[in-house]
């Protein structure tokens, strides 16, 4: 048998979802995903923590529980003090904790620029995985972060984010998607995604492809870090995000009066951002009410999944 097949896989590379999901048993099934990546922040720990949750959302993004994780660390001795790769591994500890698992082991390897992130193990129910597959037409859109990190972060690599804006983007950067996962799961939803370097549109795109169906966004509904315009302005280099915006040139229609600036924000590349969530009508309702009473204030719907064989993704002011 050739192994790419093998018909426990239940996601697998084929689809670009967020972690791959493996059948045990007809009740029990893996979920796998590995994410790591440069320093967005300059302390270590809190850089640690960031990587950490951004790696565990993949799981919450599939309905997963994470069971167990490992680290995946790149670091240069020579260059830095071992103290510091000491805090971003404590920073993902506390992170993984936090999350209620242990990290059990690991890899690190020398290389020129740190990195860090986990390679997180997870458990769902085979006929529970929440896909980016399966919107319908009429399904409200729940975001539960706001957008506007990647702009944030490039701020901060230049040195002119404050420092209040830096440490709003670490607390962003560091929340678990744990509640609003647990949320989305007992109230039940049709899809979910976490919105992470591809931006919101991208992750969109990637739902409304996967679910052969089209959206449309309310800009004015999406939540924004406020800073984050401002800086906007100032920052013209941010190359997630404009690679970003090329992939997603004629994918998209953009209403007349959204600026260059509008679009650049929903093409932003976000780290450790929100669960996008498409839901019933019946239920958003109650899945706001519950992402609200569970401490996810900003959480919001921000536009509407539309029966479109075109696939076509909206975007108006209002
Ligand atoms: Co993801
Ligand atoms: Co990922
Ligand atoms: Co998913």
């Amino acid at each position: 048998m050739d192994i790419r097949y093998d018909p426990n896989v239940m996601v697998g590379l084929g689809v670009p979802d967020d972690a791959g999901v493996y059948q045990l048993s007809e009740e029990l099934a893996l979920v796998q995903t590995v994410d790591f990546f440069s320093p967005n922040v300059d302390d270590p720990y809190s850089f640690g923590a960031i990587a950490a949750a951004n790696a565990l959302s993949d799981i919450y993004a599939m309905g997963g529980r994470p069971i167990v994780a490992l680290n995946v660390i790149c670091f240069p001795e020579k260059k830095l003090p071992l103290s510091i790769m000491e805090e971003i591994l404590r920073g993902g500890a506390d992170k993984a904790a936090e999350a209620g698992i242990s990290i059990i082991g690991g890899h690190s390897l020398k290389d020129e620029e740190p990195k860090y992130g986990l390679c997180v193990t997870g458990l769902v129910h085979p006929q529970k995985i929440i896909t980016n597959a399966k919107a319908r037409g009429g399904d409200a859109l729940v975001l539960t972060k706001p957008i506007g990190l990647g702009i944030i972060n490039a701020a901060i690599k230049t040195g002119i984010a404050s420092d209040e804006t830096t440490q709003q983007a670490i607390e962003l950067m560091s929340q678990l998607n744990r509640k609003a996962s647990e949320v989305m799961i007992e109230i039940g939803v049709n899809a979910c995604t976490d919105v992470t370097g591809f931006s919101l549109l991208g992750h969109l795109y990637e739902m409304t492809s996967a679910s052969g169906v089209g959206a449309y966004i309310s800009l004015s509904k999406v939540p924004v870090i406020p800073q984050a315009w401002q800086l906007l302005k100032e920052m013209n280099i941010l190359p997630g995000t404009h690679a970003n915006l090329a992939f997603l040139e004629g994918k998209i229609d953009w209403d007349s009066n959204i600026s260059s600036g509008e679009q650049v924000m929903l093409c932003d590349a976000q780290t450790s951002g929100g669960l996008l969530i498409a839901v019933t009508r019946d239920r958003s309702d109650q899945l706001l009410e519950a992402l609200h009473s569970a401490g996810i204030p900003v959480a919001t719907e921000i536009g509407e999944i539309i029966s479109d064989e075109n696939r076509r993704i909206r975007v108006r002011k209002k």
